[in-house]
């Protein structure tokens, strides 16, 4: 490749990104939404019905614009179908693309300075930027709910028994709250418990599980996984992408914890991104992203994991278990029962 080949590439790509910031800006805004309803308008309309400044809107505007998310005809601008795609309510929306853009760039930001210390100072950088806290419940929900209801929940015999015999579930690291919500739809018979340790997620959480009208069956608290008391065993434990961020701190009396308490039969269900022993194949393109999450992971006190090390902890605590891989290898899902 010659020195002009390689900036053209590289000038797409960063256009890439820059079409993604773009698209964030509106997300968050509720921008896309906004023009959604209301077919046809002028940044000016548009800002008000939005309510916010029309001098940004008005230049939010012309930006969409440029990088095809709206067209314009005359002043009255209106969704592209790829504008119409970055709406967080479309079905299979883009919108956590465009989270994830601005996410990476403020943790790459933080690697890039805290490399020089060592410093690493846990979960509170993903609150470091007021827009962004919100919509890592949404962007984890749209990325991972479909592929545990479609493919996951299918595959894994556990859920199954879930359905059947009830009781209690408990999610540990539960975000917005969504996997309890599925496992609620999927059976009348199952209380859930979720725990969190940001304030927002847990509020979002109430609120959705209330829209859902299964506020009397969906109790969600903030606090810390290691400080938890449960009122009665659970059937479920489930740790979906959380079990990394709590694994340097004392993963033994976790694993113990967890044992302790579950009903007879019950079962732990711990999903993770399954980190490969084989370096190599950090190359693959559905696996570049998680090499540079696992950058960002450790600036929170995390590492991602491979699935034969939760399952030596699943053997140190005295349980047996087994791990089920989707998403061509890049997710795991380890199950233990009692
Ligand atoms: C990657 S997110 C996954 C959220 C959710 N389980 C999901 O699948 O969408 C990890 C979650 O674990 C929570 N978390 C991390 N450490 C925690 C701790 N010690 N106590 C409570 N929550 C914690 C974070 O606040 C975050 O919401």
């Amino acid at each position: 490749m010659t020195a002009a080949d390689l900036k053209t590439q590289f000038r797409q790509q960063a256009q890439a990104a820059l079409s993604l910031n773009i698209a964030y800006i509106g997300v968050v805004n509720g921008l896309f939404s906004t023009l959604h309803n209301l077919g046809c308008a002028s940044s000016a309309a548009l800002a008000d019905a939005a309510k916010l400044d029309p001098a940004y809107v008005q230049r939010w505007c012309d930006a969409a614009y440029a990088f095809d998310y709206l067209d314009v005809d005359g002043e009255a601008f209106r969704l592209t179908p790829i504008g119409e795609a970055m709406r967080p309510e479309a079905p299979d929306t883009l919108m956590p693309m465009a989270v994830q853009s601005i996410l990476t760039a403020h943790m790459a930001e933080r690697a890039a300075g805290l490399m020089r210390t060592g410093e690493r100072p846990g979960e509170q950088v993903l609150a470091e930027r007021e827009t962004v806290l919100p919509w890592f419940g949404p962007m984890l929900e749209a990325h991972f709910a479909p592929l545990f209801e479609h493919t996951i929940c299918p595959a894994v015999p556990a859920f199954a028994e879930v359905d059947a015999r009830g009781g209690l579930a408990v999610d540990l690291g539960c975000g917005n709250g969504w996997y309890l919500r599925a496992l609620a739809r999927r059976c009348g018979k199952l209380r859930g418990l979720g725990i969190d340790g940001f304030q927002e997620n847990i509020i979002q959480a109430q609120a959705l599980a209330a829209q859902e009208d299964l506020g009397a069956r969906l109790h969600f608290i903030q606090g810390d996984i290691h400080a938890l008391t449960l009122d009665e065993p659970a059937d479920l434990i489930a740790m979906n992408r959380a079990l990394h961020h709590v694994w340097e701190k004392d993963t033994q009396t976790l694993f113990a914890w967890l044992r302790a308490n579950l009903k007879p039969d019950g079962y732990v269900v711990i999903w993770e991104p399954a980190w490969p022993a084989d370096r190599a194949v950090l190359r693959e393109p559905s696996r570049k992203g998680m090499a540079f999450q696992n950058l960002t992971e450790h600036v929170q006190g995390n590492h991602f994991l491979r699935p034969d090390e939760i399952q030596a902890a699943f053997a140190q605590a005295g349980m047996t278990s087994q791990v089920h891989l989707f998403a061509q290898g890049n997710e795991a899902v380890v199950v233990a029962q009692r």
